[in-house]
């Protein structure tokens, strides 16, 4: 079967967060459970210059009155040798900056025409009118910014192959003026309520969630939390009416997520050599961040966009209590200016304990994940959540909210669980800074019992966390969708 994977971020060319990781990791397991898939991205800088020996497939002249010059170039990614088909436009995607936001940290003004024009190139893809030989029996979009290709798809009848969309996040829409319906090319009549049109504007996301034939999200629980006006980020009532033909898969983690063969850890571990490996990087973690030289200290990190999803307020605010333990904190981000400041002044009270790093740094995130004892995730809403993941395989309990993919992937310290050899970590119910703080507390003490913590890090590293299951997931979707009935 042929799929078509359209993604706005993939590691390592371009990543803001998961989908980057996601797009990394799922088309190769795609491709290990038969599936001849292809990936189509648009030509950012850093894919650019990762895919200076890319052939080109064709220009995109076919779709050019309302675009400027732009080609479609083929390269392969790196180990897995999936497909990557780039969107080589310079006037929309050549220039400085993230892939959604300029320096200045606003959305580029023109985010509805540059993912519109993904969308169209991958819409194309699937029709007739593509010189191309191969073409897709599904596509897979994922998020908003390939929301528009059901839509595009679906005003052909009948539409020439079936869509699947992953919600990675239902809190980014892509909501934009009326007025991009018809620049993009879409029929005024679909700009209504059972359509295009979310609060007046039109919405990629709801375009994706109306005509997709599947729906799916990244964990049990978040496919259920989206039906419910708490999480629904307006679009519950949408996806309840849709639920027979939404599922919850949740995301795996890649293989290279490895702490025995890392190349940015400074000291390899596994579960049978943890506790040299890990105090190795643990000071050499310390030393990075500006902390005190203490391999006895409990040493709690967090590596996280810095947004209000990610509860990073609650933890602030949890500071002083936090504190009053002997404790370390290293932290690495990047996002809200507010929070920044806020993290940068709170570590200027307290030299040598509070380590914070405001950048995207790939492998300190690795270092951190592997030197720190306990990984910190106080998320108000978490679609799935790789980042807890990747600490569990790498021997850090994470301390998590119950919400989402933390729910489903991280098993609480109760004695039972502990008993039973199921414990990973901790889990808190409210998104309040007390909650945060008893669940510390209750991870402080835990690792004070060297045994019950041995026990605990090993459950976490031993964990399935494999592609396989959701890859194989997926396939099911696609062939139901291909040979319908
Ligand atoms: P989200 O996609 O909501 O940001 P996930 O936990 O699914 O959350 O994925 C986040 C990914 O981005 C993880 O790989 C995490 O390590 C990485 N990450 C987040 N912030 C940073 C940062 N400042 N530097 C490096 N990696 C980061
Ligand atoms: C989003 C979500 C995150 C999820 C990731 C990959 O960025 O915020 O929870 O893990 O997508 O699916």
């Amino acid at each position: 079967m042929k799929i078509l994977f359209v993604t706005s971020e993939i590691h390592p060319l371009v990543k803001t967060g998961g989908l980057g990781d996601v797009s990394h990791a799922l088309p190769p397991a795609l491709r290990q459970a038969g599936m001849d898939v292809r990936v189509l991205v648009p030509g950012y800088p850093g894919v650019m210059s990762r895919v200076s020996k890319a052939s080109v497939v064709c220009t995109l002249e076919a779709l050019a009155p309302i675009w400027s010059p732009a080609r479609l170039l083929e390269a392969q990614l790196e180990e897995s040798g999936v497909p990557l088909w780039v969107v080589d436009c310079p006037s929309l995607y050549d220039r400085p900056g993230g892939p959604y936001q300029a320096p200045d940290g606003n959305d580029w003004e023109d985010n509805a025409l540059r993912f519109g024009f993904l969308c169209h190139v991958g819409a194309w893809l699937c029709n007739a009118p593509s010189p191309l030989s191969w073409r897709p029996d599904v596509v897979h979009c994922n998020d908003w910014q390939s929301g528009l290709i059901p839509a595009l798809l679906r005003h052909r009848q009948p539409p020439p192959v079936p869509s699947v969309i992953t919600i990675h996040n239902l809190a980014f829409q892509g909501n934009f003026d009326p007025l991009w319906v018809t620049r993009l090319g879409l029929p005024m009549e679909s700009f209504h309520m059972q359509g295009l049109e979310f609060y007046g504007h039109l919405s990629f996301l709801k375009a994706g969630i109306n005509y997709a034939d599947r729906i799916t999200t990244v964990s049990p629980r978040y496919a259920q939390e989206i039906q419910t006006p708490e999480l629904g980020c307006g679009l519950d009532g949408l996806l309840r009416h849709r639920s027979a033909d939404l599922v919850g898969i949740l995301n795996g983690i890649d293989e290279s997520w490895d702490p025995a063969h890392d190349p940015a850890l400074p000291a390899a571990f596994d579960d049978r050599r943890l506790v040299a490996g890990k105090r190795r990087n643990k000071v050499l973690l310390q030393k990075d961040c500006g902390l005190t030289k203490d391999p006895d200290v409990p040493l709690l990190g967090l590596v996280s966009r810095l947004t209000y999803q990610k509860g990073i307020d609650l933890l602030l605010d949890a500071l002083p209590a936090l504190m009053a333990h002997p404790l370390q904190l290293a932290l690495l981000g990047s996002g809200e200016a507010i929070m920044e400041s806020r993290l940068r002044e709170a570590a200027r009270a307290y030299p040598g304990r509070m380590g914070v790093t405001l950048s995207f740094d790939e492998p300190l995130s690795h270092r951190i994940i592997a030197g720190c004892d306990l990984f910190l995730m106080p998320s108000r809403f978490e679609p799935c959540g790789l980042a807890q993941m990747y600490a569990m395989r790498y021997g850090t309990p994470p301390v998590v909210r119950e919400t989402g993919g933390l729910a489903d992937t991280v098993v609480d310290c109760t004695e039972e669980a502990l008993r039973e050899g199921k414990a990973t970590g901790f889990s808190f119910r409210n998104a309040a800074s007390e909650d945060l703080t008893a669940a510390v507390q209750r991870a402080l003490a835990a690792y004070e019992d060297r045994k019950e913590w041995r026990q605990l890090q090993k459950t976490g590293m031993r964990r399935d966390f494999s592609w396989k299951r959701a890859a194989s997931d997926y396939v099911g979707i696609y062939r139901a969708l291909a040979s319908p009935g």
